[in-house]
C-alpha cells in the first residue's frame, strides 16, 4: 500500500531523506518520487536525491524516479537523469511532455537487469506492447528538424514560465519555489482566500480562469495552493493573467 508523504516549499516540495528513513517500515520496498514535478515545476536536488537512495538501498528497497519532465528543464543544477546516482535506479519516461505525444500511450522504464523479467510479468497483464503507429511516430522525434522544434518549445515554456511567475507574485499569488522544469507554477493564494478549491471555483465562475486546487494533487496543506499551468499560449497566458488581475486587485 502507498504512503503519502508531505512535502512543502522548505524542500522544494520534495521528499528529503529523513522524512524517507522516518517512514520507513518493514514492509517497505521503495520511494517513488517525481523530479521536475507536477503540480510545482520543482526539482530534487541531486545531493538529496542521493542521501535519499542511500537510505533505500540500505533498506534493499527501489528508488524510482518519474523522469517524464526531464526534456523541459531549465536550470542545469537539476536538469539530469537520476540514472547517474547508477543502474540500480528505476527511472519512468514518456514521450507525452518534451516530445509532445500526449494521448499516445507511449513511454519507457530505465530498469536495473534483475527487474526486467518481474516488470515484465507486470507489464504484461496490464497490455500486450506499445501501438506500431505510435512507435514508428515515435522514430520521428529524434530527426534532427524534430529535436529543433523541442528545444524551440523547451525555450519558449522557460520565457512563458519568467513571464508568468513574476506575474502571479505581483497578484499575491506568491510561487515560493521557482519551477526549474514542467510548465507549472504552484501558487499560495492563502493571501486571497482561505480555501484554494472554492477559490478554483471562484474564479473559473467569475473571471473564466481555470487553475486546479491543490486538493488535485495531495494531502500536504491542499488548501493554500493552485497550481497554474504555462502550456497555453502567450497570449491566452496574457487574457488570464489580465482577468485574475480584474479580479484580485
Ligand atoms: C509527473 C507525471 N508523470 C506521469 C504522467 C503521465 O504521462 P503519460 O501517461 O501521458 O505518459 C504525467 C502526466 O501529466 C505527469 O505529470
Amino acid at each position: 500500500m502507498a504512503r503519502l508523504l508531505p512535502t512543502g516549499p522548505a524542500q522544494r516540495f520534495q521528499l528529503d531523506a529523513d522524512a524517507v528513513a522516518q517512514a520507513w517500515t518493514p514492509a517497505s520496498r521503495g520511494v517513488l518520487l517525481a523530479s521536475p514535478s507536477n503540480p510545482t515545476g520543482t526539482s530534487i536536488h541531486p545531493d538529496e536525491l542521493r542521501r535519499i537512495d542511500r537510505v533505500v538501498s540500505s533498506q534493499g528497497g527501489v528508488t524510482i524516479v518519474d523522469e517524464i519532465y526531464l526534456g523541459l528543464s531549465y536550470d542545469d543544477t537539476y536538469g539530469h537523469s537520476a540514472l547517474r546516482l547508477g543502474e540500480h535506479i528505476v527511472s519512468v519516461n514518456s514521450f507525452s511532455k518534451y516530445f509532445s505525444m500526449t494521448g499516445w500511450r507511449l513511454g519507457w522504464l530505465v530498469l536495473p537487469e534483475a527487474l526486467v523479467a518481474p516488470v515484465e510479468r507486470l507489464a504484461q497483464n496490464l497490455f500486450i506492447c506499445a501501438s506500431t503507429i505510435a512507435q514508428h511516430a515515435a522514430l520521428a522525434c529524434f530527426h534532427p528538424e524534430s529535436i529543433a522544434e523541442y528545444e524551440r518549445r523547451r525555450a519558449e515554456f522557460r520565457a512563458r514560465r519568467d513571464f508568468v511567475v513574476p506575474a502571479l507574485d505581483r497578484l499575491g499569488l506568491r510561487v515560493p519555489v521557482m519551477p526549474d522544469g514542467a510548465f507549472y507554477a504552484y501558487a499560495d493564494c492563502s493571501a486571497h482566500h482561505a480555501d484554494s478549491w472554492d477559490f478554483a471555483f471562484d474564479l473559473m465562475q467569475r473571471a473564466h480562469v481555470a487553475l486546479t486546487p491543490g486538493r488535485d494533487f495531495g494531502r500536504a496543506e491542499p488548501q493554500r495552493w493552485l497550481r497554474l499551468s504555462f502550456a497555453s499560449s502567450r497570449e491566452r497566458l496574457e487574457e488570464a493573467l489580465h482577468r485574475l488581475r480584474r479580479e484580485l486587485a
